[in-house]
Parts: C-alpha cells; sequence; structure tokens
C-alpha cells in the first residue's frame, strides 16, 4: 500500500453505513490497540473518526500482522478490509484486515492515561490529537465559519489590521510593551480604533484578528492572547449595535444546534441549551445589574466594574445571554459616547452568556464629534501625539457610529460548555505558559 495514494476511505464515511461488505483502505494513527492470541484490535484514527480493525493472523499472513501488533499508540498505518457492521464496536462498523503496513512505528507516545492538566499543556503539541481537543477545534472552525457567514449575509467587508501599534486601546494595565527600533510600541489590545478608520471608506467592516492582554489573572477565562472579532458599522447607533449583536449570536447559535449535533453531542453539550438562544435578549442597565448583585448578596459597590462573581449572579438563571447597558462613564474606556439621556453613563453594553460564562462581548457607540474626544483624551490621561490618527478621523467626515469586539475563545467556551478557556485555543497563552 502506498500512503500517498489518494484512494484511502475516510474513516466518517465508513460510520455512516451502506458499506458493509465492502473492501476499502484506511489511512491513519494508531488510537489504541490489544492483541490476544492470533488476533490483534486496532482502533485507527483518522481526521474523521476512529474505527476498529480487527486484525486475524489466518486472513493477514505474518508480516502483516507483526507491523499491526508492534504498532504503538500514534504509529501511523494503513489498513485494508472489508467493512462488517457489528453492534459491539465502537461505531457500529469495523473493518475485517486483509492487509496491515506500518507506514512509521515511531517510538511509544509519553501520553497515557490520568496525567495532569500541567504535564498535557506541557505536550500539547502532542495532546492536540486527543478525541476531544480534535472535536473542540472542528467546532472552532465552525464557530468561526457561521460568524464569517452571517457578516457575509449581512454585507460587510472583511479587513486586516496592524498588530503593532502605539495607540493603546483599553487602558495601560494590560499592555505588552516593547521596543521598536527605540520607540516605545505595543502588541494591539483591540482592532478597534483601525476599524473605525476602515468604516470611513467601507462603511461596514469586521476584523478577525489576535488581540493581546498582559493579564496578570489566573481564571478559566483570560488568555494572554485571544483572537477577537471586531464589527465596526457607519450610521449605526447603539441600539442597532445591539440589534446587530444579538442577530449574530443567534445566527451562530442556531446554525450550531441545527448542522453540528454529532460535535455537540461528542462534547456533551445540550443542544437544547443553543436552540434557546433566539432574539430579542433582555436589557438591563447597569443600575439595574447593581441592585441585582447586592440583593444577592454580592459586595459590590455602585461605580465599580462587574467581575466574573456578579456575572454568574446575573445570569446563572438565564436561557439567554443578557445585555448590561449604561455603565458608568467613569469605568468606560475612553472612546465610549456619553449617554445624552442618562447623562454620566456611556452608550455601551456588555454582553453576557448565561450559564454563568459571562461576558462574551463589549460594544458601543463612538464618540464621533471632536470637542467631546478630546475632553476624553484628556480625562483619561492619554497622550494625544499617539491618537493624531484617530483624532483625524472627528476632523475630515466625522460621522455616528458604532462597533463591538467578541471574544471567539469566550464564545467557543459557551456554545461548546466547556469549563475552562484555555481548551478553545490551540496553544493557550496565560500568564505562566508560552511553551509550546
Ligand atoms: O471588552 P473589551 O476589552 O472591548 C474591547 O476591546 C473593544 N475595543 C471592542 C470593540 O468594541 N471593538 O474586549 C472585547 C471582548 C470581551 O467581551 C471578551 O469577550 C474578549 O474580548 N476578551 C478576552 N478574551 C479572552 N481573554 C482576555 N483576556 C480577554 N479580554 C477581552
Ligand atoms: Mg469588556
Amino acid at each position: 500500500m502506498d500512503a500517498l495514494s489518494q484512494d484511502y476511505t475516510p474513516i466518517s464515511s465508513i460510520l455512516k453505513g451502506g458499506q458493509a461488505g465492502k473492501k476499502v483502505k484506511v489511512r491513519g494513527w494508531v488510537y489504541r490497540s490489544r492483541t490476544s492470541g492470533g488476533v490483534c484490535f486496532v482502533v485507527v484514527r483518522d481526521s474523521t473518526g476512529v474505527i476498529q480493525c480487527a486484525v486475524k493472523k489466518d486472513a493477514v499472513g505474518e508480516k502483516s500482522f507483526r507491523e499491526a501488533s508492534e504498532a504503538y499508540i500514534e504509529s501511523t498505518i494503513l489498513v485494508e478490509g472489508f467493512v462488517r457492521e457489528d453492534k459491539r464496536a465502537p461505531g457500529g462498523f469495523e473493518l475485517a484486515a486483509s492487509q496491515v503496513q506500518l507506514v512509521a512505528q515511531g517510538e511509544p507516545f509519553p501520553i497515557a492515561k490520568d496525567q495532569s492538566v500541567e504535564f498535557l499543556l506541557d505536550s500539547r503539541h502532542l495532546w492536540l490529537r486527543s478525541q476531544r481537543l480534535t472535536t473542540i477545534m472542528k467546532g472552532r472552525h465552525h464557530i468561526l465559519r457561521y460568524l464569517r457567514q452571517f457578516f457575509e449575509k449581512e454585507g460587510f467587508w472583511e479587513l486586516t489590521p496592524p498588530i503593532i501599534t502605539q495607540a493603546g486601546c483599553e487602558g495601560g494595565s494590560t499592555l505588552f510593551e516593547f521596543d521598536y527600533f527605540g520607540q516605545k510600541a505595543y502588541l494591539t489590545q483591540s482592532s478597534q480604533l483601525y476599524a473605525e478608520v476602515f468604516t470611513t471608506s467601507l462603511e461596514k467592516v469586521y476584523v478577525l484578528a489576535p488581540s493581546f492582554r498582559a493579564e496578570p489573572s489566573r481564571t478559566v477565562r483570560h488568555l494572554c492572547e485571544y483572537w477577537h472579532l471586531e464589527p465596526e458599522m457607519a450610521f449605526y447607533n447603539q441600539k442597532m449595535n445591539m440589534e446587530l449583536q444579538e442577530r449574530m449570536v443567534e445566527y451562530v447559535a442556531q446554525k450550531m444546534a441545527a448542522e453540528q449535533q454529532d460535535i455537540l453531542a461528542a462534547l456533551g453539550r445540550d443542544i437544547g441549551k443553543l436552540k434557546a438562544v433566539r432574539a430579542p435578549f433582555k436589557r438591563i442597565t447597569y443600575d439595574e445589574a447593581i441592585e441585582i448583585c447586592r440583593q444577592a448578596g454580592a459586595n459590590i459597590r455602585h461605580g465599580q466594574d462587574i467581575g466574573a462573581d456578579e456575572e454568574e449572579i446575573l445570569t446563572r438563571s438565564e436561557e439567554k445571554p443578557l445585555f448590561v447597558t449604561n455603565f458608568p462613564k467613569k469605568i468606560k474606556a475612553f472612546y465610549m459616547r456619553e449617554d445624552p439621556q442618562k447623562p454620566g453613563t456611556v452608550l455601551n453594553d456588555d454582553l453576557l452568556a448565561p450559564e454563568g460564562h459571562g461576558e462574551i462581548i463589549g460594544g458601543s457607540e463612538r464618540i464621533w464629534e471632536l470637542d467631546e474626544l478630546m475632553q476624553r483624551l484628556k480625562e483619561n490621561k492619554l497622550d494625544v501625539r499617539n491618537y493624531q490618527w484617530y483624532i483625524d478621523l472627528r476632523r475630515y467626515g466625522p460621522f455616528p457610529h458604532s462597533g463591538f469586539g467578541l471574544g471567539i475563545e469566550r464564545l467557543v467556551k459557551w456554545l461548546l460548555g466547556l469549563d475552562h478557556i484555555r481548551d478553545a485555543i490551540p496553544f493557550p497563552r496565560t500568564i505562566n505558559r508560552v511553551y509550546p
């Protein structure tokens, strides 16, 4: 058999049924194996699934049998055999092997059962082959695909921003600073300010790019490098902005529930929870949120930011995501427009995912008038020299606009029902991990 030939059958297509009795070839890696007497059971995985292959010495001959029984976990293997329906086999089908060939035996795989979380993270490059992470990465792929599909339908342009910047977007404390040939520069915290530039030519745009936060906290929802989807829309107010967020979240949740049931089932995710995600979502103000939290016994004062504990209180009995609007101007970023109806608060929203997952989106209407922006930059003690280009947008053809940022890993964590954000990204970057 030739490993490079194209006539291998994807395992998932065998498991779909309809091929019983047929002779097929599969190509992949040994997921598990056990030999007893003259039979070796090799479970083979490829990118689509796993199938058990029964390798009988009598049927395959000396050489094939030796290669099958010498295979390690993760050895690369080719198997030719007849498809057989078998209720006892995982997936309901197995292959009765007629020929087996190792492409490479390799070395014994270092990951066995019951390994510590730290060991698995150190071995992430190998652990990404696990069924669970493979399934999550497939889920992530579909979530990103549906998001792009949604914005295509809505008539948005996708643009790519710089990652190296001198303009902090979300406050100095989480900036990764470095020396850029003698000048101070940062890894971007958000592409929003550049997305705002793109609206002046293309009106409705989105950016999908990494954002960086020097997060000193160890939590189940913070990464130092995460993927950030940032739409920005000309001639949108905050109400239109929130309605767009609602439509987007509903679209992705409904697509996942309708089209990716296998993935959700493999992860033990209750599909009903995603089916319930229908617009409109409930809206409460920051003031109301603080009141609810205090009544539930939380030790939070008006004027403090809403953290993970409070988000848990707010969302634990919600079926759908929840908007919290009108945060105090003082605790929010410099670019958010003050609400003329509720001075002292801004036209913003945090969208909190249910079941305690918490914030997945932060959005706002942007300040678009020059004087208001200059005032807020000053109040926030930001160096205007780094923002000249951003200020220019308020000089030349300014217009009302809004936008938001969605944390991809936060969305993946919620939709797939994961306990920890690190499993929503292939190589998590956290306060104590940049390897592998
Ligand atoms: O709320 P944030 O900080 O808002 C912004 O960056 C805006 N400039 C976005 C915009 O309006 N274009 O971040 C937006 C989202 C959060 O709601 C969260 O989902 C995610 O980014 N996020 C993180 N995800 C993982 N790890 C972190 N450390 C994150 N910080 C923010
Ligand atoms: Mg936020």
